[in-house]
Formats: structure tokens, sequence, C-alpha cells
């Protein structure tokens, strides 16, 4: 009796384990871009008489999560009662009450202030290096030079020297939804700034950061991407699982998602509301889908074709990109207009790439449509140890689009190869067998 009850609940823990290594993206961190996180800096400039002038900057250090249209939202929890005087290059999206001042009133008298960037465009005179940019902050791969923002915040009744300052606490970092999680705000050594002519270098009096990484747990997305498949050796296409990102509201016909030529379209695309259907009608119902095709075979290399759908009729997606896992990326031969950039999560590593258009040519994947697609070939050195075309091993492990992940068919649904036997010892055979064997293997390790 206890024996059983022991075996049950080794089994269960097992399980609990095999599911944590299967499904590594619900974890807090994304394990293709471990070190991935969005650093707050605050560098006190000047002393003022009743507080401080400083330079907060948003640095987005992750490889490949851009921070999109209508950018990000940075609030924290002020320690005292201190009130923000004036701001450049950004602004509280609330004042608050501030009706304990008489003459000069202040930008913002929140105790928990709310700051948003300022949108291209803005006077000069309310500029600063780095601001104005709509939030919007390319990842770090993409674009290194624009992957950071500032603005600039001059705090009042406040602390006015680096004794008595209090630092802000509690920070949320909105990008532009939910998914990023602050830590403490950490006194750091101040920055040094060097001038233009790189002949002098002054230093703040005062900096603290704030480090924030992003989960897709806590984003809590639905999915919103899909691959599909195909191959030269097999016609049939995979398409998305079905209702991967939503069905079809079939009783009511289409008020789900907007037919493609619908004469309806015209009266979609301009206002944008909650309740509007914004996506082409699909089985899937995903506003972007991934196709992977399997091209060609020659003695030495093989091709792959990809193309990125957009079924999204409310979104242009400027500067987007695409993370995809398969092994042969350690030799990739050539790839055709896209940039490239292998990404080594892991030293030894190098099985993950990252795609994303040319600029001014394809970096702008344009609204659903007849121009709602970009597409790239991929050319790959075969090693003749692993290439094969059996058990779908031509076809990608995992793709992210902008950072999310892309829901894949079943493997068992993968084109086969003709004459080739159903895989036996597909993942999901050896998922299996394992799952069967778990509390066996477990069992053996402890007693
Ligand atoms: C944040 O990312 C930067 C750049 O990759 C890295 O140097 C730093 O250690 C990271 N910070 C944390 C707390 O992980
Ligand atoms: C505060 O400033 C003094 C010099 O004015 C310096 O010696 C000290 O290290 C500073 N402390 C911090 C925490 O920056
Ligand atoms: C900061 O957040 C913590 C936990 O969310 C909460 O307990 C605390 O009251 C917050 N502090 C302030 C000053 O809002
Ligand atoms: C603070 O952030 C800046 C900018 O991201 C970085 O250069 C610096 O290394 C960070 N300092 C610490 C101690 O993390
Ligand atoms: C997308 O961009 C094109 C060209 O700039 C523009 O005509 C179109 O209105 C945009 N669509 C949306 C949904 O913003
Ligand atoms: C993969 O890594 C190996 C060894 O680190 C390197 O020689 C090779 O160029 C890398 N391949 C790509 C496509 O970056
Ligand atoms: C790439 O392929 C060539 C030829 O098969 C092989 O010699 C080389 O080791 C491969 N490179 C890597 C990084 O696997
Ligand atoms: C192509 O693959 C499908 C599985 O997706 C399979 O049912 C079919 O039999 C294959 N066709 C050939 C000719 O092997």
């Amino acid at each position: 009796m206890l024996a059983a009850m022991r075996l049950l609940l080794t089994g269960v823990l097992c399980h609990l384990l095999l599911l944590l290594f299967i499904f590594p993206s619900s974890e807090a961190y994304d394990s293709l871009d471990p070190n991935g996180n969005v650093t707050v800096k605050w560098d006190i400039l000047s002393w003022t008489p009743d507080g401080y002038l400083a330079v907060v900057t948003i640095f987005n250090f992750q490889q490949y999560r851009h921070i999109q249209a209508p950018g990000w939202m940075l609030g924290w929890t002020w320690a005292k009662k201190e009130v923000i005087w004036g701001m450049m290059g950004g602004q509280t999206t609330d004042q608050g009450d501030c009706s304990r001042f008489k003459g000069n009133i202040p930008h913002c008298c929140k105790k928990n202030p709310t700051v948003v960037d300022l949108m291209p465009g803005t006077p000069y005179n309310q500029q600063i290096a780095n601001c104005c940019k709509g939030g919007v902050i390319s990842s770090w791969v993409q674009d290194p030079a624009n992957a950071a923002s500032s603005f600039q915040v001059s705090v009042g009744s406040a602390g006015t020297s680096n004794k008595t300052v209090r630092l802000p606490k509690n920070f949320t970092l909105k990008a532009p939804g939910p998914g990023y999680t602050c830590g403490p705000a950490k006194i750091v050594r101040p920055t040094k700034f060097v001038s233009a002519d790189g002949r002098r270098v002054t230093q703040a009096l005062m900096t603290w950061n704030v480090t924030c990484t992003y989960s897709q747990f806590l984003a809590q997305k639905t999915p919103s991407c899909c691959v599909s498949l195909s191959s030269f050796y097999n016609d049939t296409i995979v398409n998305c699982p079905t209702c991967t990102c939503g069905c079809q509201d079939i009783i009511t016909d289409s008020s789900s998602c907007v037919r493609a030529g619908s004469p309806h379209l015209a009266s979609v695309v301009p206002g944008k509301t909650d309740n509007t259907p914004f996506v082409q009608c699909t089985s899937h119902m995903c506003p972007i889908r991934v196709h992977w095709h399997v091209k060609l075979n020659y003695k030495e290399y093989w091709r792959v074709k990809i193309t990125i759908t957009n079924f999204n009729y409310l979104m242009n997606y400027t500067q987007w990109n695409l993370v995809v896992q398969h092994p042969n990326f350690d030799n990739l031969t050539q790839i055709f207009s896209f940039n490239y950039k292998s990404l080594s999560p892991y030293a030894g590593f190098n099985d993950t790439a990252m795609l994303w258009g040319v600029k001014f040519y394809n970096d702008l994947l344009m609204h659903a449509g007849p121009y709602g697609n970009v597409q790239s070939e991929l050319l790959f050195r075969k090693d003749k140890s692993t290439f094969t075309f059996e058990k779908g091993w031509a076809f990608p492990r995992r793709i992210y689009f902008n950072g999310d992940n892309c829901v894949m068919p079943p493997p068992d649904a993968y084109p086969w190869l003709p004459n080739s036997v159903p895989r036996q010892i597909a993942p999901p055979g050896i998922l299996s067998l394992i799952s069967a064997l778990c509390p066996v293997l477990f069992l053996l390790a402890f007693i």
C-alpha cells in the first residue's frame, strides 16, 4: 500500500519535472535569450534647492523583443512626498492633485506617476537626446543605436544630496502590455559621459539602476502566430492547427473575422474599436502565419523558403523579426532578402538564428491584403552525419515572431517522405516512453 502510494507520488513529481523541461516558454525567462532584460537607469545631473534633475534612460537589452507602438509606459512609487516640477522628452499621463501648491504648479503630484514618451515631431525645446519616438524601442540585435529611450525629470520635495535622496520604489514597465517584472532600484557606480569630441569626461552625481525582465507567462498572451509546413517531397500542406488563435464564430457568421475581399473591409480598416473584427477569416484565426517550405534538395545543400503572412487588417508590423531554431543553422550558407544573425543563447549551441527585414525593402510587414507578406530563401549546407528528410528533421524546432512563440502543427502531422513508415520514434514516441519509464527511473535514482 505504502509502496504503491510512493510510486504514485514519484510518478506525479516526475511528470511535473518533465513538463518543466518540455514547456520552457512558460518559465519566467526566455531560454533563447537568457540574459535579456530592460534596464532603467537614473542619472542625477544636478541637485536643485528642493530636489534634483535626472535623466532616465530605458535600455532594451533584449536580443529580439522590441517595444512597439503604442510604446512603453514606466511607473513607480515615490518614497516620500516628491513631485515632478517639469519634464523634457517625456510626460506623465496624469497630473494628479496639486492643490497644495500655490503659484508654480508642478507637472505631476501623484505618488505613483506613469511616464510615457513624447511623439515624433515634438518641438525642439521639449526634446532631449534619445526621446520622442512614441515609446518605440528597437531590439538590441536589430538596431542597437535605437535600443534606448530617455527623458529628463526635475524632482522637487526630495532629498538634495546623495545622503538624503530616497530611491523610488515599485517600478512597473508596460511595453506596451503586461509581461515585465521590475526589481528594486540599486545604487550603482555613477555613469561617465564622454563629450562628443572625446576630450572631456563628466559624471553623474549619483546613479541607480532598475532591471526588468519579460515573461510570456505573465503577459498571458493567447497565441498570435502559427506555423504551417510543406515540402517538395509530399503534396500535403500541413496547415496551422485549427483554432490556434481563436475560432470562427459560425453561428453569427463571420462577425468575428473579415472575409478576404469583403466590401465590409473599407469600413473596418480606419477606425479601431475593441470589438471590431480585424483578422482575415482563416481556420487558425492568427494575425501572423509563418510558412516553412522545404523547397529543393541538392547534393551538398538544401533550400528552404520562408513566408510570413499578415492576416491583421489593422496592423503594419514595422521592424518585425523572426527567431528560428533548427539544427542546420550552424551551417547556413546563404540567406536572400532578410538580415540574419546567429544567436548563441548558450556557448556551443548555434542552432538559433534571428531574421529580420532589410531596411526600406521589407522591414515593414504590411497589413493583410495583397502586400501583406514577406519572404526569403535559406540555403543550408548539409552535414552528412545529421542531415535527413526523415522524421520531420527538415522542419523548424521553434519559431518566434516579434518575440512571441508561434504554435507548430503536431509532429505526427508533418509531411512524410514517400514510402516512409510514419515515425515510431518521433518526439511524441520518445516522450511517452520517457513518461512511462519516469517513475522507474526516478526510483532507480533514489533508492
Ligand atoms: C541585463 O542585460 C545586460 C546586457 O546583456 C547585462 O550586461 C546585464 O548583466 C543584465 N542584467 C541582469 C540583471 O541580468
Ligand atoms: C556621496 O557623495 C560623497 C561625496 O560628496 C561621496 O564620497 C560618496 O561616496 C557618495 N555616496 C554615494 C552613495 O554615492
Ligand atoms: C510596493 O509593492 C508591494 C508589493 O506589490 C506592496 O506590498 C507595497 O505596498 C508597494 N509599496 C508602495 C509604496 O506602493
Ligand atoms: C546600470 O545600467 C547601465 C546601463 O544599462 C549599465 O551600463 C551598468 O553596467 C549598470 N550597472 C550595474 C551595476 O548593473
Ligand atoms: C500601413 O502602411 C501603409 C503604407 O504606409 C498605409 O497606407 C496603411 O494605411 C497602413 N495601415 C495601417 C493599418 O496602419
Ligand atoms: C556556429 O559555431 C561554430 C563554432 O562556434 C562557428 O564556426 C560557425 O561559424 C557558427 N555558424 C554560424 C552560422 O554562425
Ligand atoms: C559545415 O559543413 C561542412 C561540410 O559538411 C563541415 O565541414 C563543417 O564542419 C560544418 N560546420 C559546422 C559549424 O558544423
Ligand atoms: C504526405 O504526408 C502526409 C502526412 O502529413 C501523409 O498522410 C501522406 O501519406 C504523405 N504522402 C505521401 C505520398 O507519402
